[in-house]
C-alpha cells in the first residue's frame, strides 16, 4: 500500500479500523481476542488474527475471482489488510445450510438437519440489543436498505453460500452455516465487507462431523486453535 496508516477509527470485538492517507481505503488490524454470547465469554485465541487474517483473504480473492465484488485490497502483513472504505449496513446476513446454533435452540431442533433450500436470516446489527432477528419488512420501514438492496443482499448471500459450500466440500468441510456484512461504496454500490473465518463460520469436517470454527470456544470443546490452523491448512492447499 502506497497510502500511510492515520489514526484508528474503531475497535471491534475482533479487528480495528484505522484510516489512512487515501480517502478511499481503510486498514485492519485482526486481534486475538474471542467473544461469544454478545460479549458475555471473553477469551483469546493464540494467533486467531493472524490466521483469520490470512483465511478471509484467501477466501475473498476466491470471491472475487468468481464474481463477489468486496472490499478486500491486500494483506499486508500477519495482522493486517488494506480494504475499501465502506459504510456498514447495520445487518448480520446469515445463510444455514444445516440446523445449529440460535435456530436450532430457538425452534427446538436438533443440530445438522439438512435446510433445503438454504434459510437467509437477518439480523439487526445493534450490540447493545443483542443481535435481534428482524425481517425484509423490518429492513425496509426502518430504512436499512431499501427494497431493491434487500433484493440484492439475499442474491449475494445465496451466490455466496453456493461458492463456499463448493470450496468448503473440496476441503472436506461442511459449511453448516455463516455471517456475512455488506457495505456501501460511496457510489452507492454494495459489496461484501468484514470478513469470512471460523468465527463466522459454522464449518464441520465432512467425515468425522467434528466442529472446525468458533462453537470450539463458545461450548469450550477443547482444541479451538488446532481446529482454526487446520481450516487454513486445507484453504491453503486448496487456494493458495
Ligand atoms: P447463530 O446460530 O448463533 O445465529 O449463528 C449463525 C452463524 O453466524 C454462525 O456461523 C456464527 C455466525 N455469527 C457471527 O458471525 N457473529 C455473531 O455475532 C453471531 C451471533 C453469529
Amino acid at each position: 500500500m502506497d497510502a500511510q496508516v492515520l489514526e484508528q477509527l474503531y475497535e471491534g470485538k475482533a479487528k480495528k479500523v484505522f484510516k489512512t492517507t487515501d480517502p478511499d481505503l481503510y486498514y485492519l488490524e485482526y486481534k486475538d481476542d474471542a467473544t461469544a454470547f454478545n460479549g458475555e465469554k471473553k477469551g483469546q485465541i493464540h494467533d486467531k488474527g493472524v490466521m483469520n487474517n490470512e483465511i478471509t483473504s484467501l477466501i475473498f480473492e476466491y470471491l472475487a475471482k468468481n464474481g463477489v465484488p468486496n472490499h478486500f485490497v491486500e494483506r499486508v502483513d500477519d495482522r493486517h489488510q488494506v480494504v475499501k472504505k465502506v459504510t456498514i449496513v447495520p445487518l448480520e446476513v446469515i445463510i444455514r445450510n444445516r440446523t445449529a446454533g440460535s435456530m436450532a435452540k430457538r425452534l427446538g431442533l436438533e443440530e445438522g438437519l439438512l435446510l433445503e433450500p438454504p434459510v437467509l436470516d437477518f439480523c439487526y446489527k445493534k450490540d447493545e440489543l443483542g443481535d435481534p432477528l428482524i425481517n425484509n419488512d423490518h429492513i425496509i420501514a426502518l430504512k436499512l436498505a431499501t427494497p431493491d438492496e434487500v433484493k440484492e443482499i439475499s442474491a449475494m448471500a445465496y451466490r455466496i453460500n453456493a461458492l463456499l459450500q463448493k470450496l468448503f466440500l473440496e476441503c472436506g468441510l461442511i459449511l453448516v452455516d455463516f455471517k456475512v456484512e455488506i457495505g456501501r461504496l460511496p457510489s452507492g454500490a454494495l459489496i461484501l465487507a468484514d470478513e469470512i473465518s471460523p468465527d463466522t463460520c459454522r464449518l464441520w469436517d465432512a467425515k468425522t462431523l467434528e466442529k472446525m470454527d468458533k462453537d470450539r470456544f463458545r461450548r469450550d470443546l477443547g482444541r479451538v486453535e488446532e481446529a482454526y490452523i487446520e481450516v487454513l491448512k486445507r484453504l491453503r492447499s486448496e487456494l493458495a
